[in-house]
């Protein structure tokens, strides 16, 4: 509790992937899909980041991520799918990648 909390002050939201089992303390505000890039999560990303492709879709098991953009809906099926290049970093995360073409 203590250790969340001094992350949650420092800014450093901490980033799961268990199905990768990989786990990233990330600073606030960035976003999923060049955080996922800079540390070698694999997701491919065929628009380049204009939410065109679906690609770098992923789906949130725990925690949030900055609100809903506009431009993702059209490639959701499930409220707890978001497009990595439209979302950013507003706190803890569990997410799993879930590529949608
Ligand atoms: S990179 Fe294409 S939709 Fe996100």
């Amino acid at each position: 509790m203590w250790l969340r909390y001094q992350r949650r002050l420092l800014g450093m939201p901490r980033l799961q992937f268990p199905l990768l089992n990989r786990s990233l303390e990330v600073a606030l505000g960035q976003r999923l899909l060049d955080v996922c890039e800079a540390h070698g999560i694999p997701m491919d990303a065929a628009c380049g980041g204009f939410a065109a492709c679906n690609t770098c879709r992923v789906c949130i098991i725990e925690g949030e991520l900055s609100p809903l953009e506009e431009s993702e809906e059209p490639f959701l099926d499930r409220p707890d799918q978001r497009l990595a290049c439209q979302a950013y970093v507003v706190g803890d995360l569990c997410l799993n990648l879930d590529p949608g073409a």
